[in-house]
């Protein structure tokens, strides 16, 4: 948020760009393209736009502004994500089917909120703005986070189309920066990890504590398609002893040979993106590997993933290319509460903290992710197997 104006005017403002920047991203998307879920953890464009329109009149108009009256008694069943505290909520995996309400209607709905958040921003005292400004930033990154998953989203569904549909045929996958040293050791020694003040960040990422780093060499660059496809030529995705037990069965039983989206025509590979199906370029970073990929891969370079406190700890001190803007970058650190971790009381502790098991932490941010919502602390978190998200690596070395 700016500093200013008003803080009413700076809410709108804030509000409206976010609420905005959805909307352009479902904006070439028809009714048909936002009712599909392609798989059960994808979900459906028009499911993103209404649910993180919920989450404001849940949370922000259903609690603070007195008289609200809900758009549709319905809604909150339907578009109420993972909140036990906020009731009840249809299956996950089971958005796909809800044909009703129209994608028109879900417009309607996001309008009909929009125009309730403002006046309610427009109207209310001082005091009772201050007070709600953390929920709406909140909010704010909440629906940043969505439009990400629209964009994975739709990939994954348009990848599974015959006919291989673009998103937008002029986008084109961001070009890396390839400057400096390959590789960078870390300044060795007790470094602080975490989010430290009181700027915007998820819980999460606090509280900031010590931690004990290197000595550790890190990698500048991310990882390249022409490195993946040395990794593929040498039986990479066959070769047993490369892989965890559990990422072997995964690649075993999906039948994986290759990153996902991937695909080979006339004994060349091609990659399904938003602008359609792209030869692969080997200068990109790769991109939609699964943790269990990235393990195996770094395991066959002789290498080994770094723990996300030697990610931050190197992007802090300015070592790494392309922290951010292309790929969420894998390490290899459970993602668990950090030292003395507490949810916050009420519904909004389960945004975070239940799924504090049996995940793997990303760092850095991805081509998808909207303009202001990265930092060096931010912790992203993904189950091992999953790779429809823009996701990479970086590697590590302890020789
Ligand atoms: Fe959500």
């Amino acid at each position: 948020m700016s500093d200013s104006g008003s803080l009413a005017e700076r809410l709108v403002d804030a509000f409206l760009a976010v609420r905005n920047e959805t909307e352009r991203r479902a904006g070439p998307l028809s009714p048909e393209d936002q009712q599909i879920q392609s798989m059960p953890d994808a979900s459906p464009t028009k499911w993103h736009r209404a649910h993180t329109t919920w989450f404001f009149e849940q949370f922000l108009l259903g609690e603070h502004c007195p008289g609200y009256k809900p758009f549709h008694p319905d809604f909150a069943f339907l578009f109420n994500s993972y909140y036990v505290s906020a009731g009840p909520r249809h299956a996950r995996h089971r958005r796909g089917d809800i044909t009703r309400p129209s994608a028109e209607q879900v417009t309607a709905y996001r309008t009909y909120v929009d125009a309730a958040v403002v006046k309610f921003f427009r109207e209310a005292d001082e005091a009772k703005l201050r007070t709600i400004s953390p929920l709406v930033e909140v909010g704010l990154n909440h629906e940043q986070q969505h439009q990400e998953l629209m964009f994975t989203d739709i990939l994954h569904a348009f990848a599974q189309n015959p006919v291989l549909p673009a998103y937008d045929p002029e986008w084109r996958f961001p070009a890396p920066n390839k400057t400096g040293a390959e590789w960078l050791p870390l300044n060795e020694g007790i470094h602080s990890i975490g989010h430290a003040d009181d700027s915007f960040h998820f819980d999460n990422e606090k509280p900031a504590h010590r931690a004990l780093v290197g000595p550790v060499r890190i990698a500048r660059n991310l990882v390249t398609n022409a490195e993946w496809l040395a990794f593929m030529r040498d039986g990479g995705y066959r070769a047993a002893p490369l892989w965890l037990m559990d990422g072997f069965a995964t690649v075993s039983n999906e039948g994986w040979q290759a990153p996902g989206h991937w695909r080979e025509i006339d004994g060349s590979w091609y990659m399904m993106t938003l602008a359609g199906l792209k030869p692969v370029d080997p200068n990109a970073p790769v991109c939609h590997v699964s943790y269990y990929e990235a393990d195996a891969f770094a395991r066959w370079a002789g290498k080994h993933l770094p723990t996300e406190m030697e990610w931050e700890v190197a992007a802090r001190a300015g070592q790494l290319n392309d922290a951010f803007g292309i790929v969420w970058q894998w390490t290899r650190s459970s993602y668990s509460p950090y030292p003395g971790y507490r949810a916050v009381e009420g519904a909004l502790g389960e945004y975070n903290g239940k799924f504090m098991v049996n995940q793997l932490v990303l760092r850095g941010s991805s081509l998808a992710t909207p303009g202001g919502h990265s930092r060096i602390t931010y912790r992203n978190f993904f189950y091992p197997h999953h790779r429809w998200q823009f996701t990479g690596l970086r590697l590590a070395d302890y020789d």
